[in-house]
């Protein structure tokens, strides 16, 4: 059940967690697939990460604090490169950016996806090449395609009409001709292991295949002549485990690829298929490697293509989450235990939806452990919570954590990598945390934590 606003009256108080959480035979054991590659816990029952003890970061960097593996960020990268050797892989920056990360991505060999003008400052500013960036974002301002434009943004993801105009108009000015892809909203919503297929596209993002309009945005640009159509685009949703929503909305652009090149002679020389490819946040989550997404995609492309009489085009991909997602994990203080009367267990932690807010928006579900100390006590099923005023403010719905759990305990939450930092608010003024990047057994501060001059930075008077 959401958290609601009215509060807890309206939560799902007494439960006893969904059916497929049962007590772990072994409470401080983890569960592989949902840490970075290099935690485990060291024989003092601490986790380390990278060699590096969490009590020590903790010591060092305050929490709560994101703890990046930066190996384990690279080598997801490497996985998505090596997997798709002949397709360009835009990280989506929308999952978490910031200087480091744009350079370890960049010397990864990946591309990178922005979608404002923040991001794309924070992409030049470390120096990400500008043709290995696109730009994303239903309403671009003249500001910031300008920006785009003059630092020679590698392809632009026209979203409406009014943006074709503004960019036809820029680009003119200047005597340049940008790449841009058109996105398509191709009525197909993926997510996990459902997908909805729909004749209609109710969204604000991109140009409706169905009613006409996408083919309609194609033949503007083709027949104006200023922007260089390079491809037809589509995303179709998030934390997708079955590739059989990338089928049909294959199926679908593809089918506009073949009905531009019938009325204007044109055939398109790329296409992408979006990101969206699913992570492991619990042990409910089984995420296909990289290498298995490119062969059942590539499959998918050839026989749609070959269905259409199309020469396959050059692809590319925008994962944001299956990079970033399971490299970090949010080291948290737990400050206070309640029990309610046998129902519930409460875990206060220093943090909470200003860190995390995908459990109160989304309704995500996340897993924990006791961080510091392995305990020989039982399970427990807790709840882990934040400290903010709001009863929503959950980090955690259902985990089982040891029953000696205790204010000063180490709490880590995995998979906090993408869409955490990134949606990150100052809600009750509560300083955002810093990320902190672990590699070799050293730690470096990557983002450093907002501090009471920062929150008060912004106050005029
Ligand atoms: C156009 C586009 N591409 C890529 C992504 C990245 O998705 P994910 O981080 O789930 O891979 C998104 C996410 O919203 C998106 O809107």
């Amino acid at each position: 059940m959401r958290a609601h606003e009215a509060g807890a009256m309206h939560g799902d108080i007494g439960d006893r967690g969904p059916g497929w959480l049962r007590p772990p035979a072994d409470v401080n054991a983890l569960v592989p697939q949902l840490w970075p590659r290099q935690v485990e816990r060291g024989a003092g029952g601490a986790l380390t990460v990278a060699g590096l003890d969490v009590r020590e970061l903790a010591a060092g960097y305050g929490t709560p604090a994101y703890v990046l593996d930066e190996d384990d960020l690279r080598s997801r990268a490497r996985d998505f490169r090596d997997a798709f050797p002949d397709v360009d892989v835009y990280y989506a920056g929308k999952a978490f950016l910031c200087r480091a990360v744009v350079r370890m991505i960049a010397e990864e060999g990946l591309h990178l996806d922005v979608c404002s003008g923040g991001e794309l400052a924070t992409a030049l500013s470390a120096g990400m090449p500008a043709e290995r960036i696109g730009f994303h974002g239903n309403n671009k301002s003249v500001a910031e395609l300008t920006r785009a434009l003059d630092a020679g943004v590698g392809r632009i993801i026209l979203d409406s009409f009014t943006e074709i105009d503004r960019l036809t108009a820029l680009a003119r000015e200047r005597g340049v001709r940008p790449g841009v892809l058109i996105r398509v909203t191709v009525g197909v919503e993926a997510h996990t292991h459902e997908f909805i297929a729909t004749a209609h596209e109710d969204q604000k993002f991109g140009f409706s295949l169905a009613g006409g309009a996408a083919a309609a945005a194609a033949f503007t640009v083709i027949d104006e002549g200023v922007l260089d159509l390079r491809g037809l685009h589509s995303h179709i949703g998030s934390q997708i485990f079955d590739t059989s929503g990338f089928e049909v909305s294959a199926r679908r652009v593809l089918a506009l690829q073949a009905q531009i090149r019938d009325a204007r002679g044109v055939e398109l020389p790329e296409l992408d298929l979006g990101g969206g490819f699913g992570i492991a946040y619990t042990t409910q989550d089984d995420p296909s490697p990289p290498a298995e997404l490119a062969k059942r995609l590539r499959k998918i492309v050839d026989s749609e293509c070959a269905a259409e009489n199309l020469a396959v085009p050059h692809l590319s991909i925008e994962p944001g989450r299956a990079i970033v997602g399971p490299a970090v994990f949010t080291l948290y203080e737990v400050g206070t235990v309640k029990d309610v009367d046998g129902l519930r267990t409460y875990v206060s932690v220093d943090g909470g939806m200003s860190d995390n807010i995908r459990t109160a928006l989304y309704d995500a579900s996340y897993s924990a452990t006791l961080a510091g100390r392995a305990s020989t006590a039982e399970p427990l099923l807790a709840r882990v919570v934040g400290k903010h005023c709001e009863s929503g403010d959950i980090v955690v719905k259902d985990e089982f954590l040891p029953a000696d759990v205790q204010p000063g305990d180490l709490v880590a939450v995995p998979g906090t990598g993408a869409y955490c930092r990134s949606m990150a608010s100052n809600y009750n003024h509560v300083p955002r945390p810093p990320v902190v990047a672990v590699r070799d057994g050293r730690a470096r501060l990557i983002v450093r934590r907002e501090t009471e001059e920062d929150l008060l930075a912004l106050d005029v008077g």
